[in-house]
């Protein structure tokens, strides 16, 4: 299925008609207060785009995992009242999903106006992909908007079901994350970069393989380096390695050479004597890490080479930390790669959450061209997966 030719918000009519938007308003939550509101701000052009266009709005997301059950801690007030806040405008949050209250304020929405269903997973059969809960979400409306990319790799009733139910398209962030990925994929600016980090190669093995065949450079850094070293036959002291993975890691190698794809890994490594902030630190090369010390961060020759061949890129994609970021004494690998893909001109896509974080700490979130609002589902994006919420809606 083709994920880069769906329609989009602007291919439908919605004027005078309910909408049912599936947004990702999964966010952080202490104390009942949102600690960051970047999913919300992130649906409000398509919210803002069917006010104006005169469409009666009502919204639905999950929030965390409450399994089934009603539980007010997974609430979707605090999105209210802050949707209320961000738009200017009342938005009334219903008592229930598809429940009574939610039909009656469906049926009294006027043009323009915003409504909030109560958390969509507070309904047992939502994660099941239910076809009749995903026919009594239709029921409220007659048009269906999917526009939470960062809950489109789930199939289930509020992200996928509901589409068989309704005319339905993509909203504008969804539109805007395929574009940009979808297009890095498929008619990249060369050269096209990819820098993964992250603790496991596990988690990476779809990805990088999917991503052998389009890229034309492959920078490996962060944790899961160590397992590629170690498939070299370096010795990397205490560092974490997934040992069932040493092959895999070989092959990749081995296929990135087949494929003339330049493949880097880092050349030496700030080493720890524990997992810890404050811990003892020091300098050595990839082929020299010492017994009883683990890698903890890219080491200055490794971000020289790393930046490097970010310098003379076409488009980059990065996902995932070259060390742990958030110790100040192994965060300068990342922040190098951050300041390279900032620099360098290429169009640049960022993903995972401690390289996002990365990015907007150092104040750099404007200089990227995307900043993916997907954890897992743009990684099954960058593995070449179909997204059930993004193939569940109608072609163009
Ligand atoms: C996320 O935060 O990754 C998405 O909202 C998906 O949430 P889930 O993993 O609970 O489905």
């Amino acid at each position: 299925m083709n994920q880069l030719n769906k329609k989009t918000l602007q291919d439908i009519e919605v004027s005078g008609k309910k909408v049912l938007v599936r947004c990702d308003f999964n966010v952080p939550i202490e104390d009942g207060k949102i600690t960051s509101d970047k999913r919300i701000v992130a649906s409000l052009d398509t919210i803002k785009y069917l006010i104006e266009n005169k469409a009666k709005v009502i919204l639905c997301s999950h929030l965390g995992r409450p399994k089934g059950e009603v539980n007010p801690q997974f609430s979707m007030a605090p999105v209210a009242k802050k949707l209320t806040e961000l738009l200017g405008q009342e938005v009334k949050l219903a008592e229930d999903v598809v429940g009574d209250s939610a039909k009656a304020l469906a049926a009294d929405l006027k043009e323009g106006e915003v409504m909030l269903l109560e958390n969509v997973r507070f309904e047992k059969l939502e994660t099941k992909n239910d076809p009749e809960l995903s026919q009594k979400f239709a029921s409220l409306a007659e048009v269906f908007i999917n526009d939470a990319f960062g809950t489109a790799h789930r199939a289930q009733c509020s992200t996928a079901g509901v589409a068989a139910y309704l005319p339905s398209a993509c909203g504008f962030l969804i539109q805007k994350e395929i574009e940009f990925m979808g297009g890095a994929l498929a008619n990249p600016k060369r050269p096209l970069v990819a820098i993964l980090g992250g603790a496991k190669v596990s988690d990476k093995i779809g990805v990088i393989t999917n991503l052998l065949d389009k890229v034309d450079t492959l920078i490996i850094g962060g944790g899961m380096a160590y397992t590629f070293m170690a498939s070299l036959g370096y010795s990397i002291g205490t560092s974490i390695c997934e040992e069932d993975r040493i092959e895999d890691a070989k092959k990749m190698m081995a296929d990135a050479k087949a494929k003339g794809v330049k493949f880097l890994i880092p050349v030496d490594n700030i080493v720890a004597t524990e997992y810890k902030a404050d811990s003892e630190y020091k300098l050595v090369d990839s082929d020299n890490i010492p017994d009883g010390w683990m890698g903890l961060d890219i080491g200055p020759k490794s971000r020289e080479l790393f930046q490097e061949a970010i310098k003379g890129s076409g488009t980059i994609i990065w996902n995932g930390p070259m060390g742990v970021s958030e110790w100040e004494n192994f965060a300068g690998g990342t922040i190098a790669v951050a300041t390279a893909v900032a620099d360098s001109g290429a169009i640049s896509i960022i993903g995972g959450g401690d390289s996002v974080a990365a990015v907007q700490k150092l104040g750099f979130a404007d200089k990227m061209s995307h900043i993916s609002t997907g954890g897992g589902a743009s990684l099954e994006f960058l593995e070449g997966k179909d997204l059930p919420g993004i193939s569940a809606l109608n072609d163009k």
